[in-house]
């Protein structure tokens, strides 16, 4: 199949794209390198012996995105190119809603210009917001706390208009949990821009040296151990999860949201725990006040990918942390360290 990706560059699109290479899809990036290295793809290129064409142009340019997909004709999209830090969503909430909403607009447009009607979309448990019961189900009301979420619960809505305006349209909207993880060949990873967010990266860059110690974001909450708990994700198992999404779409016409995750909750001294059994170092860390808008838990109800599409998880928080740690200790700067591919 021939498969548009936009933001294909970056942390899952990268790993999705070795998944995609890997099961004999052509494959087309579209990414402006807004948060991501034109190295990741000669990695990929590396690891998968296969040619990625590449456009580079953003999404905010709806003539590029049409004259990539009447020049590429696709049979599919699959949709990542976002921004996605939450914090700079309540700074400069416009950015926000021009790159995710107005970017999706121009997406489905120039689908439309090529006669794609089939697409995976990247959303995020983000859109639930506070848990009224637990697991998260895709039935679970819709609340996003900030405009990265809103954004992401807009673009669900919009490809929703889109799929029944069209009568063979195929939309699979992924609600990823926490990815993390790494390829295991260390060849590709997650490389954040200036100080991670995310807890298993801030982590890897405590254990390489980078940074000298971890603040836990609070030890009172209602769970285990008094530290969140959330349902980390093995990026390699959430780029499979985009595979089975492709086969289903090819199914027939459907507009289906899906979680994406493990179903199982990890707390933070867990995930910590996890990490120094895999880099065999001591973590440095003190506990700090709770992050303001963070929830005690978050987990996956995952009956719904396992019906539809016939994926579940498969990898444990070992194989997260040991794929991370394989990456980060052999790219202490992230793909900084490579002078080209
Ligand atoms: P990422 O930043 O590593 O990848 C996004 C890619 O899109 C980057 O290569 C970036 O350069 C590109 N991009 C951004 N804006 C663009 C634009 N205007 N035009 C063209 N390209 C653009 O992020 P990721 O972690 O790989 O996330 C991929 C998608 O999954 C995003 O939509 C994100 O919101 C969503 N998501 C991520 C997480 C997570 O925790 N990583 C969780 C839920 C959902
Ligand atoms: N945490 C720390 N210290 C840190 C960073 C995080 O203790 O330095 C804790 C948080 O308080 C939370 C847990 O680690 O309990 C996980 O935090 P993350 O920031 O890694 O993940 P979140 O679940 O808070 O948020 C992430 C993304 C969102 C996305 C959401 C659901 O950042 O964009 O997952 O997909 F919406």
């Amino acid at each position: 199949m021939k498969v548009l990706v936009t933001g294909g560059a970056g942390y899952i699109g990268s790993h999705t794209l070795v998944a995609l290479l890997a099961a004999g899809h052509e494959v087309c990036v579209f990414d402006n390198f807004s948060n991501s290295s034109p190295v990741a793809l000669a990695r990929v290129r590396q690891l998968t012996n296969r040619d990625i064409r590449l456009v580079e142009a953003d999404i905010c340019n709806g003539d590029a995105l049409m004259q990539a997909t009447t020049e590429f004709r696709p049979d599919a999209v699959i949709h990542f190119a976002g921004l996605k830090a939450v914090g700079e969503s309540s700074e400069n909430p416009l950015l926000y809603y021009a790159n995710n909403v107005a970017g999706s607009v121009n997406l489905l447009a120039a689908m439309d210009a090529a006669e794609c009607h089939r697409i995976i979309f990247s959303s995020s448990a983000t859109v639930y917001g506070r848990a009224q019961y637990l697991p998260f189900d895709e039935q679970h009301p819709v609340h996003p706390t900030n405009p990265y979420g809103r954004t992401k619960a807009i673009v669900e809505e919009l490809i929703r208009d889109w799929a029944a305006a069209h009568p063979t349209a195929s939309a699979v909207l992924l609600r990823y949990f926490n990815p993390v993880g790494a390829h295991d060949s260390g060849l590709i990873g997650e490389d954040p821009r200036d100080i991670p967010n995310n807890l298993m990266p801030f982590v890897a860059q405590v254990a390489v040296g980078r940074r000298t110690s971890l603040a836990i974001f609070g030890d009172d909450y209602n769970t285990r151990d008094g530290t969140g708990e959330r349902d980390y994700i093995h990026v390699v198992d959430l780029a499979n999860a985009h595979l089975a999404a492709l086969d289903y779409s090819e199914k027939g016409p459907c507009c289906e949201v899906v979680n994406v995750g493990t179903g199982r909750g990890i707390t933070v001294k867990e995930l910590v725990a996890a990490y120094e059994r895999a880099c065999g170092r001591n973590i440095p860390a003190q506990i700090a006040p709770r992050r303001p808008g963070d929830v005690a838990s978050s987990y996956a109800a995952t009956a719904k990918a396992e019906r539809l599409l016939g994926w579940r998880a498969a990898l444990d928080i070992d194989a997260m942390c040991t794929s991370s740690w394989r990456w980060q200790s052999n790219n202490i700067e992230g793909y900084g360290d490579a002078s080209a591919g």
